[in-house]
């Protein structure tokens, strides 16, 4: 099996590096298709291409937010062209910090994604686009995206010394993974993986995660809101591929709504789902400390290795 570190292209709000040893313990031996239907910065995807497991395999990773997969869509197709516009960007910024982020959040980046944004929703991304996002994601606040109701990207500049912004090596070994024939990407929301998952199939679900409180829920900056309608149409379909033969993993929070669909719930149980409360943040400085110990969970109808 080869051994080789893929880093996330983005960083993304609940991105589950951190999470990586606990999810691990899950991962199959043997399966068919590995589908990912709430990609992100695809974490565990990039875990897994790394470690050899999806050699061979066909891979399904669908996200509903068309910049990320108009971007990763770029960077597969046209990686040279995202690197080299991605330096000028960074030089530029070494040149005009603040001021040149925002000239490029709105003079160029949200004038090109209208420009280039179709009825449905799909928006179709240059290679300058791509770069643009990698920029900003980069070096704008706590690597968030959030955009307005007009669907302008409107995160304001982060305060980084020295942003790490461009990175050939990273932008090359993701276009590769992503390269594969074997992979797709899909722009969609998670009831695709109801449409394709057959039994055998190994799916990883990453939802935006519950809020553990109304104040959490109110702050949410996640757009179009991820509500309790939502987290129990992703349990049906998360019992119902279970019930197929399918191999499920799934993490959220602990909040009440979660533990009432997976844990204590007969029809969870009887699809042959577990919930485990896993430990999540490790405390790195003194703020997080504060916050105290936060448990996740981890549901799933997979046995658990040892470490
Ligand atoms: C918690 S993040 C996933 C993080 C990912 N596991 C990582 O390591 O970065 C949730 C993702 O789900 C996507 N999403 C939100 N609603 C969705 C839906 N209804 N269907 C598919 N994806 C959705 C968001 O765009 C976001 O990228």
């Amino acid at each position: 099996m080869r051994s080789s570190q893929v880093k996330p292209l983005l960083k993304w709000v609940g991105g589950k590096r951190q999470l990586l040893p606990e999810l691990r313990r899950f991962y199959p031996t043997t399966f068919n298709t590995y589908i990912e239907p709430f990609f992100g910065s695809g974490a565990v995807f990039f875990d897994l291409h790394g470690s050899g497991a999806l050699d061979g395999r066909q891979v399904v990773l669908v996200d509903s937010n068309p910049d990320l997969i108009g971007c990763y869509q770029a960077v597969r197709d046209n990686v040279d062209a995202v690197a080299d516009a991605l330096d000028a960007l960074a030089d530029g910024h070494q040149r005009g910090g603040h001021e040149h982020y925002y000239l490029v959040r709105d003079t160029r980046f949200n004038p090109e994604r209208d420009a280039r944004r179709d009825a449905t929703g799909r928006i179709a991304y240059t290679p300058e686009l791509a770069a643009m996002l990698v920029y900003l994601n980069r070096t704008g606040f706590n690597g968030l995206f959030r955009v307005n109701a007009r669907g302008a990207f409107n995160v304001p500049a982060g305060r980084y010394e020295r942003p790490h912004i461009a990175d050939r090596a990273r932008l090359h070994d993701v276009s590769a993974a992503l390269s594969d024939p074997r992979v797709t990407l899909v722009l969609g929301s998670f009831v695709h993986a109801h449409a394709i998952a057959r039994p055998g199939d190994f799916l990883y679900f990453d939802p935006p995660y519950a809020p553990l409180s109304r104040t959490a829920a109110f702050t949410s900056y996640t757009a179009p809101r991820f509500g309790s309608a939502e987290q129990a149409e992703l349990q049906r379909v998360v019992l119902a591929l279970a019930t197929r033969g399918c191999q499920v993993l799934v993490s959220n929070s602990t909040a009440d709504e979660i533990r009432d669909l997976y844990d204590q719930n007969d029809t969870a149980r009887r699809a042959g789902l577990r919930a485990f409360r896993v430990p999540a943040r490790r405390a790195i400085n003194s703020k997080a400390a504060r916050r105290g110990p936060v448990d996740e969970y981890v549901i799933t109808n997979l046995p658990r290795h040892e470490p």
